[in-house]
């Protein structure tokens, strides 16, 4: 009917104009015939919380959120999950009678993407090395413990921030020296690069895989390009790869799901849309 209401969704960032996050909603709207809209708003930092009240105030149903707001989100949620909140960020925001819900799906994207593109890997079979300790490195290590890895050996340039990340599994997760991190890789089931570096304008990674095994499999959260440095080594070395337009795209999926009730698919389709 004509006056049936729209589905108003939005990405918050700070820039925003370069966000994937559009194409992908909005694919998925036309494919599974909704009716509702996906926009990119800019909110500069200071302007966070009245820029919230106004979205809540047009009748908004959701939006996610990027840099520079995950963190100083969470202060303006009446509720946040417990892996958001573990994970310490938000990226998925649900408004229900004008409140507030956070939950953060970047470690869903990345075991998703995952699974979908492997064969015959699995978590358990052995230790992860992940490169880098920012927040992206934060939620692949929640992803990585509850899909039951079962050591993690983190390595950062800032070494301290590598241990900072030891309490999410003493047990589990022990820190290399950034300088020492090919030595990591010869008993590694699975190589996770979560550093911007290999991105482009951004300084290469320099890492030696050569001594990975077989069996291993190398992702990088990085994805434009596609193929970075560390995949093509990896090719190079007959290593199993899982490219990080996937985790972008499988991120995407649960907030689509709370705010059109559908739970939409990554397709060849999508991947190709979004690497255009
Ligand atoms: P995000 O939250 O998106 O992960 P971030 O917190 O800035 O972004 O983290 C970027 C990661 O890339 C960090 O692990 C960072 O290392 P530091 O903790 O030492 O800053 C890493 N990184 C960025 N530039 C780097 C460089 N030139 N050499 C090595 N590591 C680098």
């Amino acid at each position: 009917a004509m006056n049936q209401s729209s589905i108003k969704t939005a990405v918050i960032g700070h820039p925003i104009a370069h966000s994937k996050s559009p194409k992908i909603h909005n694919y998925w709207i036309e494919k599974y015939g909704l009716y509702g809209t996906y926009t990119a708003i800019d909110i500069p930092p200071k302007n966070l919380k009245q820029a919230i009240q106004s979205l809540i105030d047009q009748g908004y149903k959701g939006f996610n959120v990027t840099v520079p707001h995950k963190i100083e989100i969470m202060a303006l949620c009446d509720e946040i999950d417990d892996l958001a909140q573990k994970i310490g960020a938000v990226n998925t925001v649900n408004i229900q009678d004008g409140k507030l819900h956070g939950s953060n799906t970047d470690a869903y994207g990345f075991i998703q993407n995952i699974k979908e593109n492997t064969k015959n890997w699995r978590f358990k079979d052995g230790g992860a090395v992940v490169l880098g300790a920012g927040g992206a490195a934060n939620a692949v290590i929640y992803a990585l413990l509850k899909e039951g890895v079962p050591s993690i050996t983190i390595t950062n340039r800032t070494r301290e921030k590598a241990e900072a990340l030891v309490k999410l599994s003493s047990d589990k997760i022990n820190v290399i020296d950034w300088d020492d991190r090919n030595a990591a890789f010869s008993d590694a089931n699975l190589i996770v690069n979560t550093t911007a570096l290999g991105m482009v304008n951004k300084p290469p990674l320099d890492v030696d895989i050569s001594d990975t095994p077989a069996s291993a499999l190398v992702t990088d959260i990085v994805y434009a390009p596609l193929m970075t440095d560390l995949l093509c080594q990896a090719k190079d070395n007959n290593l199993q790869i899982v490219t990080g337009i996937g985790m972008l795209l499988h991120q995407a999926r649960p907030g689509f799901k709370l705010w059109n009730g559908v739970l939409p698919d990554v397709t060849d389709d999508l991947v190709k849309l979004i690497l255009k």
